[in-house]
């Protein structure tokens, strides 16, 4: 399940991160990265414990808890603080086929997040690079995304994905994974398809005895499923 969340950030936020990391030092990428993903990992990365990382780290996250549909579609329990990398066509970078690995322990703390879902936050708007796609491998095969500066994909940490060369311009993205309160990808899939079809029916019928119905049994499922 691919979801797409606009405007996590407005355009004001995106040019306060863009400032921001214009001024910052940037090191390999491969810092962050596992044995198999750091041989296909070609790209750069703040590093996270610079006072500029963790501005806009804070900053993402902010962002998140005030957005209703990343709330719903990740249901997070833990969320990994927001990291931030670039690829540049002067470099030829991108990142090879892999899998994130499956738990993190955030730097400075004792606190494992298990990725359930993976978040591209994209800071660069489409027209100032070519390539640069995220690529997502899920059953019904590959999808390719670029999204508008300040608008974010989250999918299942289980897939494999990759980021194609960027052949112009520089690609600046925040990136970061989740564990959320429910593990299993379809329960958190039908809990997302329940919560939007309960908004959708809450707004043509607000009167319709089923809206508590349905808002009963969406709460007694979460709470059935729910690691918290
Ligand atoms: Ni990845």
């Amino acid at each position: 399940m691919l979801v797409h969340i606009p405007e996590v950030l407005s355009q004001d936020e995106v040019q306060h991160c863009r400032a921001v990391m214009a001024r910052a030092d940037w090191v390999d990428g491969r810092i962050t990265a596992g044995h198999q993903s750091a041989q296909v990992k070609r790209n750069l990365q703040l590093p996270e414990h610079t006072p500029e990382a963790r501005e806009l780290s804070e900053l993402v996250l902010r962002a998140l808890s005030r957005h209703p549909l990343f709330m719903s579609a990740v249901l997070p329990k833990t969320i990994f603080p927001p990291l931030f990398n670039r690829y540049d066509a002067d470099g030829e970078m991108n990142f090879g086929a892999h899998v994130d690995n499956a738990v993190r322990t955030i730097p400075g703390t004792a606190i494992r997040v298990r990725t359930d879902v993976s978040s591209t936050l994209f800071l660069s708007s489409p027209d100032e690079y070519d390539g640069g796609e995220l690529v997502v491998e899920d059953t019904y095969g590959s999808h390719a995304v670029k999204l508008p500066a300040g608008d974010m994909v989250v999918y299942p940490g289980t897939s494999l994905h990759h980021v194609t060369k960027v052949t112009r311009g520089s690609r600046i993205a925040s990136f970061f994974w989740t564990q959320s309160m429910i593990g299993d990808v379809t329960r958190r899939a039908m809990m997302f398809d329940l919560d939007m079809s309960i908004i959708r029916l809450n707004g043509d019928h607000p009167e319709h005895p089923s809206v508590v119905s349905l808002t009963s049994l969406y709460h007694n499922l979460l709470r059935q499923w729910a690691e918290v």
